[in-house]
Formats: C-alpha cells, sequence, structure tokens
C-alpha cells in the first residue's frame, strides 16, 4: 500500500524513487500527478501500468523553468507570449519538439510535437530538483475522474505505487487548459483551468475550436502510429525481406533471414516491451524493409496498450476517421 508523506516531508523520497525510474503520485494546483522521468522509458511505461491506461495516450511532460521547456520544444512568438502570461499555473502548450531531447518517445506516443506545462509549487521543486521532465497523466486509473486529493489516489492506486505525495485539495481541482498554437492562430484543445477568455485576451483574438479538419487528439486517428513500411501482426513466420518485431523468446520461422530484428523483450516483460516499443518501429522503418512483421504480444497487462498501438500501425493507411 502506498505511503502518505506531506509535501514538507517528501522531497528526498520523492526524489529518491524517481531517480531510480519509480513513479510517485504529486499533487498540482489543477490535480494530482502520477509523475515518472519523461527520460526513462521504463518510468513511462510504469505510469501507463499503474493507471491501467488500455491505450498509451500522449501525456503532458512538466518542467520546472523557461530553460528547460525551451530545451525539449520550439517556441513560436505566440507560444512563448502564452507561457510567460500563464506559467507556472494550469496552461499546458502543444509545440514541435526540439530534436534530440532526450524525451523518450512513450511520453508523446511517436509524436513529432509535445505538450508541456509548468506546475505551480511542489511539483515544481521536485522537477527543479531532478534536473529532469516529468511525465505525468493524472493520477486515477483510467477510465475514472481525475483525483483531487492525496487520499482519492490512494484509494485508487495505492495498491499499484509506493508513495503519494500529500499537498492536500487540489486549488484549481481540473485538469489544465490546453492550447495548441497553428501558424498566427491558437486552438484550444482542452478546456480547462485557465478559462478561454483569459488567453483569449493575453493573445489578442479568438481560440480556434473544435477541429474537423486539424483535428488534434493524438492517437485518435486509426492510422497515427504507421510508419512507412506496411506492418503484418502476429506473424509466424517471416518472408522474403521483411524485417522481424520479435517478443519473448520463441522466435518465428524462419527469423534468421529477417531484413531486420529487434526483440521488445527477450524475458517477455511486457513493461520493457512498451518502453521500446516506439523506438524499435521507427528503427525497423529506417531500416528500408517493405512489411514489419510482428510476433505475438500477449494482451494482459500493458500488452492492451502495446496490441492496441501495433494494430493502429497496421491499420490501412488512408483511414483517417477518428477511433476514440
Ligand atoms: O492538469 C493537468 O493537465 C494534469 C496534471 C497532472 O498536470 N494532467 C493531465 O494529463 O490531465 P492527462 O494525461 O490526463 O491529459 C493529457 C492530455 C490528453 O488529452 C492528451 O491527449 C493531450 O494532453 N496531449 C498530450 N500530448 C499531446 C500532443 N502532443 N498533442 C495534443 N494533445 C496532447
Ligand atoms: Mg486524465
Amino acid at each position: 500500500m502506498a505511503e502518505i508523506l506531506a509535501v514538507g516531508e517528501a522531497m528526498e523520497q520523492a526524489l529518491a524513487l524517481l531517480r531510480g525510474g519509480d513513479v510517485v503520485a504529486i499533487p498540482t494546483e489543477t490535480v494530482y500527478g502520477l509523475a515518472g522521468d519523461a527520460t526513462n522509458g521504463i518510468a513511462v511505461a510504469r505510469i501507463f501500468e499503474a493507471k491501467g491506461r488500455p491505450r498509451f495516450n500522449p501525456l503532458i511532460a512538466h518542467v520546472a523553468d523557461m530553460a528547460m521547456a525551451e530545451r525539449i520544444a520550439l517556441f513560436d512568438p505566440l507560444s512563448k507570449k502564452l507561457a510567460l502570461a500563464f506559467w507556472p499555473g494550469p496552461l499546458t502548450l502543444v509545440l514541435p519538439q526540439r530534436p534530440g531531447n532526450g524525451i523518450h518517445p512513450l511520453v508523446t506516443a511517436g509524436l513529432d510535437t509535445i505538450a508541456l506545462r509548468m506546475p505551480r509549487g511542489f511539483g515544481g521543486e521536485l522537477i527543479a530538483r531532478l534536473g529532469r521532465p516529468l511525465a505525468a497523466p493524472s493520477a486515477n486509473s483510467s477510465g475514472k475522474i481525475s483525483a483531487t486529493t492525496a487520499q482519492a489516489v490512494a484509494a485508487d492506486l495505492g495498491a499499484r505505487i509506493k508513495l503519494v505525495v500529500d499537498g492536500g485539495a487540489t486549488p484549481v481541482g481540473l485538469e489544465s487548459t490546453i492550447v495548441k498554437v497553428e501558424g498566427s492562430a491558437a486552438r484550444l484543445l482542452r478546456p480547462g483551468g485557465i478559462a478561454a477568455g483569459e488567453i483569449e485576451a493575453v493573445i489578442g483574438m479568438k481560440l480556434l475550436r473544435g477541429g474537423a479538419v486539424g483535428v488534434e487528439a493524438p492517437g485518435m486517428l486509426a492510422s497515427h502510429y504507421a510508419p512507412g513500411a506496411a506492418v503484418r501482426l502476429n506473424a509466424g513466420t517471416v518472408g522474403e525481406g521483411e524485417a522481424l518485431l520479435a517478443f519473448g523468446s520463441r522466435r518465428a520461422e524462419g527469423w534468421r533471414h529477417a531484413a531486420a530484428f529487434l526483440n521488445l523483450s527477450v524475458s517477455g516483460d511486457l513493461r520493457e516491451a512498451a518502453s521500446n516499443l516506439f523506438a524499435y518501429m521507427q528503427d525497423l522503418d529506417r531500416s528500408g524493409a517493405r512489411t514489419i512483421a510482428v510476433e505475438p504480444v500477449p494482451f494482459d497487462g500493458l500488452g492492451e496498450a502495446i496490441n492496441d498501438r501495433l494494430s493502429r500501425a497496421a491499420a490501412p493507411r488512408d483511414n483517417t476517421q477518428p477511433t476514440t
């Protein structure tokens, strides 16, 4: 069962857990977050595992200051203006990633953009002490509402995590507002803790809403994760010129002739497999093979999310229908 420690006494233990690649539930001004080192794939996989997320939705990376934010993402002038006006605070900005920023691809679900936010209070101090960004979705199991007290976090996730940092009830109580600048305009991707009107007052124009064409719901488009190569699932054999994405210790027939070969987890560890998934798909795609054959991955635990992403990668490429 998770230990609950007040903010005043939790810092060292939280740092030790995060440095060891573990997750910690922390208070932010919006809702409690389930935080892990955003540069460590195993830590990020643990977040999804603890939440029981059926899918790898992209996560928000939390930063301590503007310098850290600019090492991770590329700011256009309008995004910079919003950051200066509302950070630290309940605003999340979706920005292009700076190449080589060290963020693990599981945080962004392989996207080339990243959602960034600078939280107030304990979270900000923790990130500054750690010296690394924290990936943190709301600290609730998948499908439940976001937790706004340490007790609610412990009741929901307590059996699956080691530490809940208690900062009392979160002042905002609602997740952050998510905005993405698109050229000279800005789009509201999720209403939240800062009212749209406050943002509109700062940028001097209306926010775009919804988004039939520019629908910005990563992970929602069936073919979103599609690499250039075709993807063939549940492969029991490897065909001529195919690359093989393996899992576990039993090999598909003909694997020695694979054009390229990577194993998501030799020991069959789904957490390790999750942390390798996006990077390995990209590597095998870069090998130039026409098709990536994928060995079966079990559906238990994180396997459900891994299979969800694999089936999206294998989906027909002209499919742009939202699938939630
Ligand atoms: O207040 C909050 O934002 C809380 C606290 C813990 O910071 N966090 C939170 O995280 O609500 P989560 O994972 O529950 O919601 C993150 C949202 C998701 O809807 C996700 O689709 C969106 O952010 N998102 C993440 N990366 C994105 C990206 N690159 N482009 C567009 N949306 C993105
Ligand atoms: Mg959430």
